[in-house]
């Protein structure tokens, strides 16, 4: 019998990536995508046309019921958040009732429909809860036992919803697992995220259709990988026979700088400092300066590994980005 999942979260990045992998391996993939005139529902009907869209949204208890009813998955993958760290500092409030207590919804949906001891969830947690003080264990990177010291209204939601989590498990027994991801970009990634910023505006300054890109901090330091290899990690957690949380992400960390630095080489540019100019407006009230993964766990137990680089991952964007901006003529 072939497995069924839920996503929420199906229209974002890790949606997309993770529905393909889930496809590939014969499950049947439901997902969850709110609003009565979602912009994203053309694209994905005819890009994805397997994936069985339900309507619902993480603030609506009852329309997740009904969409564990309708789906019956064997497991559920919940990456539905406001995910935009900036963001969550302007709506703190909505930020809290979805990112946070839209788990606790989910969670819920599965404890009333019956679900706690058939159905396998996966939470979407984030190396946001670390907030980047490196003060228990310096250049070891975080691994699962590190401290939580989390920075923006974001970190704290999904700081909530991953003890939820945890409390669920160990409360009544589901087979919840948390993922902890350090950041991971590609070409679906959003436009409002610092990387698909910078290799969409280089596409476009390379094509001329843009002269320079603003940004904010340009000194903090994030381990990016590539979002196809993480969503691989979301599916072997959930395939264990424990319950469990695991860190996910590449052990190495790189600035923005570094960022600008290849994806203009990628251009033929050597000196990206003419293009760049930072707006104070892209700047965030309290900055995680550093983050640096330490995956050793999810190496031994899962067998998980990065596959794509940093240079890989900055070549795969600015290339794809080139593609995309040459094939329209829209300035
Ligand atoms: P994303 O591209 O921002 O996608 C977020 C998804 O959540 C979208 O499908 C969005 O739907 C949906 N959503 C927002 N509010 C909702 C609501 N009220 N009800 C139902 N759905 C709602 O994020 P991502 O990069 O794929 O990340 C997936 C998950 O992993 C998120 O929870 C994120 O916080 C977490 N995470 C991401 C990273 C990373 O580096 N990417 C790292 C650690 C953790 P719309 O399209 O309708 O807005
Ligand atoms: N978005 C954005 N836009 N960030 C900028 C800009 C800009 O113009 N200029 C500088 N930055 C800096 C931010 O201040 C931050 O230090 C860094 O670039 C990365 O910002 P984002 O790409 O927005 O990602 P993030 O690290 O804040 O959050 C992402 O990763 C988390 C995991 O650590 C998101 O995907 C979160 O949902 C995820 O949990």
């Amino acid at each position: 019998m072939a497995k069924q999942a839920l996503i929420t979260g199906i229209t974002g990045q890790d949606g997309y990536h993770l529905s393909e992998l889930l496809h590939a391996k014969g499950y049947t993939v439901y997902g969850l995508m709110r609003g009565q005139q979602n912009p994203k529902r053309g694209r994905l009907e005819q890009e994805q046309p397997f994936i069985k869209l339900v309507e619902g949204d993480l603030t609506d208890q009852s329309s997740l019921i009904r969409a564990i009813e309708l789906a019956k998955p064997d497991e559920v993958y919940n990456l539905a958040a406001i995910s935009h760290v900036g963001y969550s500092f302007k709506t703190p409030q909505l930020v809290a009732d979805v990112t946070g207590k839209g788990t606790l919804n989910v969670l819920e949906a599965i404890r009333l429909t019956g679900g706690t001891k058939s159905i396998r969830f996966y939470q979407a947690s984030t190396s946001e809860m670390f907030g980047g003080l490196d003060y228990n264990r310096p250049g070891k990177g975080y691994d699962e036992d590190a401290l939580f010291h989390p920075r923006s209204p974001y970190g704290v939601a999904k700081l909530y919803a991953h003890w939820i989590t945890k409390n669920y498990r160990e409360a009544y027994g589901i087979h919840a697992s948390c993922g902890i991801l350090f950041n991971h970009e590609g070409e679906r990634r959003g436009l409002e995220f610092v990387t698909r910023k910078i290799s969409n505006a280089v596409a476009r300054i390379h094509l001329g259709k843009q002269d320079h890109i603003e940004l904010g901090n340009l000194d903090s330091k994030r381990d990016w990988g590539y979002a196809g290899d993480y969503v691989e990690g979301m599916w072997l957690m959930l395939q264990q026979a424990k319950p469990d949380d695991y860190v996910l992400a590449t052990g190495e960390t790189h600035s923005i700088r570094d960022f600008l630095e290849l994806s203009f080489k990628q251009i033929g540019i050597d000196d990206w400092k003419p293009y760049v100019k930072q707006n104070p407006a892209f700047m965030r009230p309290s900055e995680v300066d550093i983050l640096l993964g330490n995956p050793a766990k999810a190496e031994r137990v899962l067998g998980w590994k990065r596959k794509v680089d940093f240079p890989g991952l900055v070549k795969l964007m600015v290339e794809y980005d080139i593609g995309i901006e040459s094939a329209t003529n829209l300035v």
